[in-house]
């Protein structure tokens, strides 16, 4: 990645991309967005597209696609089985991770129905660093249990730690030396997507593997976010300073015996897949993509997004693309900061987080501070958030409720997809609702599915904190929209 230092001294993120085809966007009035977010039962997820400005949500399916993906998608083979499209994905497989064979899947999580079938069963342990929502909800479904083993660094919002994402190595062998039998495989996910986006460290994932393959087990890496991963890495890791993106990628997929990931944000497409060293590990899970995914050359996705991903994989093995993502959350992060404004520290990938806890330090955990902050933001300014915090836990076998560990509202910046501006204009909604943060209250449930309840749940606010946000934005914007 080259340097590009301004005259003035400005430090901010030089965009290495031309915008060349574009979509209309519409910022409706605070009224209007007051209404919407009641229609939508407080759950951003809910909302209509129409009625976002910045839509913060996830990076996930919406990454802006490069020339050369669109491209490849005009030449994509079309058939049942022995596609071309699928020759090219797997070489390209082959080539970024050094694996001999691949699953596809139509996204991150049916790849974890596959590894969850195959190796799950009543009583097995899961140790991973963080869970990830869909992760989790396919190993308890199975009547598996999750054990999070993130340092303790990992769940302190506030700190310079350079590699969050890591395992406490003594904790996994403590695991391993009391309930080894249970585990089948140690999951790492690279970089953690519910903390932050915090990630991983060439060291510890090789350490980490190293204790798994002495107790002779498996090591799953969910690679969906590997590429802001692979950026830390380089970075931050002195080790890898001199490396390439595709040594690094290789280094790590080395010690790996499986790799899983949504092509939804690896590779900036729509699809997912498995991709293995050993052919009996990939005979044992092979049979269950015919059976819920599709045949063997396509899992479940069009041909036409499999070209994209196979150059999407391509390009993520540039630093010039991979670093535009980590640069951007890093600006929104130090403006808020220097704001005063909660931000998770250091900067991770994937989005800017705020610390809805500190945010509304006046709201109770049972009333959802992050589930509020999401609502607010999109009241304030339009900007679609994701609540990761208790909302997307889920209630314990008893029906008590699980609070999570940290509240935070994700605002994703998917790649390249907005400019600079954008993000200023994000940052200083978000600084008026922080000054204004002691009218807005909490909220609570009115249907709440029994899982994955963040998807459909709908809430109400516990007061007419809505309605007096929007008489202060009015008073302090007056006509502005
Ligand atoms: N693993 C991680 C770390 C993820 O972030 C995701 C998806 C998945 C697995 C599942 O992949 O969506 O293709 O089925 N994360 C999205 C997000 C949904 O918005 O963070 P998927």
């Amino acid at each position: 990645m080259a340097e590009i230092r301004f005259y003035n001294g400005d430090d901010i993120p030089l965009e290495l991309h031309k915008v060349r085809i574009v979509q209309k966007l519409d910022l409706v009035p605070v009224e209007r967005r007051a209404e919407a977010i009641n229609e939508a039962g407080f759950n951003t997820f809910l909302l209509k597209n129409k009625d976002i400005f910045l839509d913060m949500l996830t990076d996930s399916g919406v990454n802006a696609m490069s020339d050369r993906q669109l491209a490849a998608m005009m030449v994509a083979d079309d058939s049942y089985a022995g596609s071309a499209t699928f020759t090219r994905l797997t070489d390209k497989l082959k080539e970024i991770f050094d694996t001999d064979y691949f699953l596809p899947a139509h996204q991150g999580r049916a790849a974890e129905n596959i590894i969850a079938m195959t190796f799950v069963k009543e009583g097995s342990i899961i140790p991973m660093n963080y869970h990830f929502t869909t992760t989790k909800a396919h190993i308890t479904r199975l009547g598996g249990f999750v054990e999070e083993l993130v340092i303790d660094e990992g769940i302190k919002l506030t700190s310079t730690h350079p590699f969050k994402g890591n395992f406490d190595l003594e904790k996994l062998e403590t695991l391993f030396e009391k309930n080894g039998d249970k585990i089948p495989f140690v999951r790492i996910e690279t970089g953690t997507n519910l903390i932050g986006g915090q990630p991983v460290s060439l060291e510890n994932m090789e350490a980490v593997a190293d204790i798994v393959h002495r107790h002779g087990k498996l090591v799953v890496m969910d690679a969906s976010l590997l590429q802001d991963n692979l950026y830390f890495i380089k970075t931050r890791e002195e080790q890898a300073k001199d490396l390439t993106l595709r040594e690094i990628t290789h280094r790590i997929s080395k010690k790996m015996d499986i790799i899983y990931f949504s092509a939804r944000k690896l590779g900036f497409a729509r699809g997912g897949g498995i991709a293995i060293h050993d052919k009996s590990l990939y005979l044992k899970m092979r049979e269950l993509v015919p059976m819920f995914e599709g045949f063997l050359t396509y899992g479940g996705m069009s041909v036409r997004e499999m070209e994209a991903m196979a150059v999407g994989l391509d390009e993520t093995m540039d630093m010039d693309v991979v670093s535009q993502g980590p640069l951007f959350i890093k600006y929104m992060t130090d403006e808020l900061l220097m704001l005063g404004v909660p931000v998770v520290t250091p900067a991770g990938g994937l989005g800017c987080h705020l610390d809805a806890s500190r945010f509304l330090s006046h709201v109770r955990q049972e009333e959802y501070p992050a589930g509020a902050l999401a609502a607010a933001v999109y009241i304030a300014g339009g900007i679609r958030g994701m609540e990761r915090g208790t909302i997307s836990e889920q209630r314990e076998a008893d029906g008590s409720e699980h609070l999570a560990s940290v509240e935070l509202l994700r605002l994703a910046l998917p790649r390249r997809v907005f400019t600079l501006s954008q993000v200023k204009y994000a940052v200083d909604r978000i600084k008026w609702l922080f000054d204004h943060r002691e009218l807005i209250g909490g909220l609570r449930f009115v249907e709440e599915p029994s899982s994955l309840r963040f998807f459909f749940g709908r809430l109400e606010p516990v007061s007419d904190w809505p309605e007096k946000l929007v008489e202060a934005f009015r008073k302090d914007f007056k006509d502005s929209l």
